[in-house]
């Protein structure tokens, strides 16, 4: 966790809310994913479904492994580009390493963990078990990383 705190008062406001979309766009793309399987909320398997059903949902999830890691990637490039640009002081490089840093443990851990896990499940049928660790984890990392960096980025002081 990051004790850091970065010298938001240089960011302007349109950069800070194009930060916040691009967490929305983020969300917004799990909950798509979410969305696709109707046993989400009832925690049954996908026994509950017929064979057509859990193709289109296999192909969806697969769609979306294909296409989640670039988007997270190019968020946190925009994010730091973002940073690179705006903070200045030496306090603000310490904190910009260490959010970077982060950035590059989180990629990892998405890539090397979550989808890894996640193609796993779905080539043994289990694409019902695979959206939700998904789905709980990606909520779980991108919440702390919002604490610990994102937030104080976003802060906007009166
Ligand atoms: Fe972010
Ligand atoms: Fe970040």
């Amino acid at each position: 966790m990051s004790q850091i705190k970065p010298d938001v008062t240089t960011i302007p406001d349109a950069d800070q809310s194009r930060i916040e979309e691009e967490h929305a766009h983020l969300e917004q793309f799990v909950k798509d994913l979410v969305n696709t399987c109707t046993e989400f909320e009832s925690m049954k398997g996908c026994e509950q479904c017929g064979r057509e059903q859990c193709a289109s949902c296999q192909g969806r999830l697969a769609s979306f492994q294909f296409d989640f890691l670039d988007l997270v990637a190019e968020h946190l490039d925009n994010e730091e580009n973002i940073m690179r640009k705006y903070l200045v002081s030496p306090e603000d490089s310490r904190y910009f390493k260490s959010h970077q840093a982060e950035h590059v443990r989180l990629l990892d851990e998405i890539r090397n963990n979550l989808l890894r896990e996640s193609t796993r499940l779905n080539r043994q049928g289990r694409t019902a078990e695979a959206i939700r660790m998904l789905h709980g984890k990606l909520a779980e990392i991108f919440e702390d990383h919002c604490k610990d960096y994102d937030g104080m980025l976003l802060k906007r002081r009166p």
